[in-house]
């Protein structure tokens, strides 16, 4: 009999005592939205982003409704205007062009390699089309970022790093977020901390912060802010600043901070998951595993391999089978988009050019969460499964003859 999984892909731990502590104390006291403080108190919303700014090594910090609002915040904040063109990777989620059309500004999309990053030389071919880079470190992984930031740099274009992916993870040391002019990040369930909804963006330019701070909410409030830019930054640009309110709430700041505490931990423990499945994963026949240079550290929150150059109905048996035994994949070469997976021809109000290297890897992206509720058994158990699997697909695709093969 075949070994079944039995767990769920979409189980979160629950929050630890300390977050439900801190949020008890918020619930008690009732002043949720992030301005309502007592005189001399310090509102949780404003301690979360002192707390993360000093984590990030970033002399501004704010908080706000979601990532995906973080980032559009962040492509007003440095003036992308209606009509213009954003970088952005083909290999990404919907939230990224999201926020890029949500500006009115058109995406620009850029290969993705092999190893499921930017195509450096394709951004370099197309750098000189925009002005800014929304740069999304898609499933965790970095690019080389220094060689990134050199094209980037040269052409006068700033980077908007998109950090859904990889809050905890660095290349070359410095963390993923701290490369470019801002760095934005998700705290929604299926990321590194959990609050429901919620973003958070940091970067080291005043104007660019105080920009940021004004445009999510902040009415002429913004002094309550602990890691904002001083009064004369906003006396600059606060007349000229439209409020487009997406506030944190101090409720889900308060569940963050214990969380963020706790990162450096969970990232331990995400990443001995991942090693136990891609142990499991090496060297399965027709099965490539994405390589992971010496200068990045990630965070293994999930996992990605590829079925490159399979016939598509064969991935799709993968697909198939791997769920008949509990395992549950994504995949990034479904013609029609489904729940979070789509692909940038399914953006249709971006226009599409032809990206033939692209689309032979995403034809071959198998995606898959890694949540931490998964224990090694699980992980190793998951990881026969999968081998199983695209072993027993594989070797009848082997076994046919080639005229059949090529059908
Ligand atoms: C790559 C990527 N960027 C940005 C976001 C946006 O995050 P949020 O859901 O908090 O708006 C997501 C969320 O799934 C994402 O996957």
């Amino acid at each position: 009999m075949n070994e079944k999984f039995s767990g769920s892909f979409t189980q979160q731990e629950p929050l630890s005592d300390a977050a439900i502590a801190a949020a008890l104390e918020v619930m008690q006291h009732g002043r949720l939205h992030r301005y309502n403080v007592v005189e001399g108190e310090l509102g949780q919303a404003a301690l979360l982003e002192q707390e993360f700014a000093a984590q990030m090594g970033a002399r501004y910090c704010l908080s706000v409704a979601s990532g995906g609002y973080a980032l559009a915040t962040a492509l007003r904040a440095v003036g992308v205007e209606h009509g213009d063109l954003v970088l952005t990777n083909a290999f990404t989620l919907a939230p990224v062009p999201g926020a890029i059309a949500s500006v009115g500004a058109v995406p620009v999309f850029v290969d993705v390699t092999e190893n499921l990053v930017i195509d450096l030389d394709d951004l370099a071919s197309k750098v000189g089309q925009a002005k800014v880079l929304m740069l999304s470190h898609m499933r965790g992984h970095l690019c080389d970022m220094d060689r990134l930031m050199q094209i980037c740099n040269d052409a006068g274009v700033t980077v908007i790093e998109d950090c859904a992916h990889t809050m905890g993870a660095t290349w070359n040391g410095v963390a993923s977020g701290r490369h470019g002019a801002i760095g934005c990040y998700s705290c929604q369930t299926y990321k590194h901390v959990n609050s429901g909804e919620g973003g958070l963006l940091v970067t080291d330019d005043e104007d660019v912060a105080a920009r940021a701070i004004m445009l999510s909410g902040s009415y002429m409030l913004f002094e309550r802010h602990l890691a904002a830019p001083d009064r004369t930054v906003f006396d600059r640009i606060k007349y000229d600043t439209p409020n487009i309110s997406g506030r944190m709430d101090n409720l889900r700041a308060a569940i963050l901070r214990p969380q963020l505490r706790d990162l450096d931990a969970q990232v331990a423990r995400w990443n001995e998951r991942y090693r136990c499945i891609e142990d499991g994963l090496r060297e399965t026949p027709g099965l490539q595993l994405t390589e992971r240079p010496a200068a990045e550290t990630y965070v293994g929150s999930s996992i990605q391999f590829l079925l490159l150059d399979w016939a598509s109905d064969k991935v799709q048996e993968v697909i198939r089978r791997c769920a008949d035994r509990g395992v549950e994949l994504k995949w990034f070469g479904a013609p029609e988009p489904a729940a979070f997976t789509s692909r940038y021809d399914n953006w249709r109000y971006a226009p599409v050019h032809s990206l033939p290297q692209s689309d032979r890897i995403l034809a071959g992206i198998v995606d898959m969460r890694v949540p931490l509720t998964f224990s090694l058994d699980d992980c190793a158990q998951i990881a026969r499964i999968i081998r199983a699997e695209v072993g027993a697909v594989f070797q009848q695709e082997r076994a046919l003859p080639s005229q059949a093969r090529q059908r």
